[in-house]
């Protein structure tokens, strides 16, 4: 386990230093997936295409699973999976030079064991899993208290937000106020430190994978806004939050 998590800390410092490399000294090649604002550059599919093959090196039984390259289906989630993001909030990335950041999930038999998530440009690195611990760059996390949702601030999903899916608006009322960082990774390293109570939004498992493991560690809940298991296969709606903020934010949407 301890060589796992070295060689992955290390794919992901190495991936971070080509990333600001590239930012330097590289014109970013866009295209759009989706929709005008579903991007993907050069530099995810280069960052994804080098995780990979780390992965394969080291454990070439293992599955993968990852947002760019046509590796974004499993048949099943048997065995060691791991779930990458290459780059999370590639809109930032394209126009903001910050605020994304890389994303591994290690999981085994359909159960998260570790999470890796790499806030680039800050150098934050949060990593970790429920058997060894939560660690921000070489010092464990400590659990944040486990505030109710009008003690803190809640992440939401823009649209989510403007749409009010899942009664959204209502949530956002009832917290202290409402954040849109247009990184899934990066409100999910929130929680684990404790600024965010609870994060709605719509995501596919290689945005939740990584950090959803972090937070669990930290005795905090998610799920699809519905309360069940996410099923990582599609886009869910999600849910997560400190166990009292869960709770209510469950509450409400069932009543939306
Ligand atoms: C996106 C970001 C964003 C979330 C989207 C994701 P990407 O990931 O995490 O915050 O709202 O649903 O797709 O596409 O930048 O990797
Ligand atoms: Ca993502
Ligand atoms: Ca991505």
């Amino acid at each position: 386990m301890q060589i796992m998590i070295n060689e992955i800390r290390r794919w992901m410092k190495e991936a971070g230093k080509n990333i600001k490399e590239s930012l330097k000294s590289e014109e970013m090649k866009v295209s759009t997936k989706t929709d005008r604002k579903d991007l993907v550059t050069n530099i995810d599919k280069q960052t994804q295409a080098y995780l990979i093959e780390q992965i394969i090196a080291f454990d070439p039984d293992a599955k993968i699973l990852g947002e760019e390259s046509g590796k974004d289906k499993l048949q099943d989630l048997s065995g060691r999976v791991f779930i990458i993001d290459p780059i999370d909030g590639t809109m930032n990335f394209v126009l903001e030079h910050e605020n994304f950041c890389i994303m591994i999930g290690v999981y085994e038999d359909g159960q998260g064991v570790l999470g890796f998530v790499y806030d680039v440009m800050r150098e934050k690195f949060l990593w970790g899993g429920r058997d060894i611990g939560v660690y921000l760059n070489e010092e464990r996390v400590k659990a944040p208290t486990d505030l109710s949702l009008d003690q803190g601030l809640l992440g939401i999903n823009a649209s989510m937000y403007r749409l009010n899916s899942s009664n959204a608006q209502k949530m956002g009322e009832r917290a202290m106020g409402v954040r849109m960082s247009g990184c899934a990774g990066l409100e999910l390293i929130a929680m684990a430190l404790g600024t965010r109570v609870g994060y709605v939004s719509n995501l596919a498992p290689w945005d939740y994978a990584a950090g959803g493991v972090l937070i669990e560690a930290l005795g905090m809940k998610m799920s699809n806004i519905n309360g069940e298991s996410l099923k990582i296969d599609g886009r869910e709606w999600f849910m997560a939050g400190t166990p009292t903020a869960y709770d209510e934010m469950l509450r409400l949407s069932k009543q939306a």
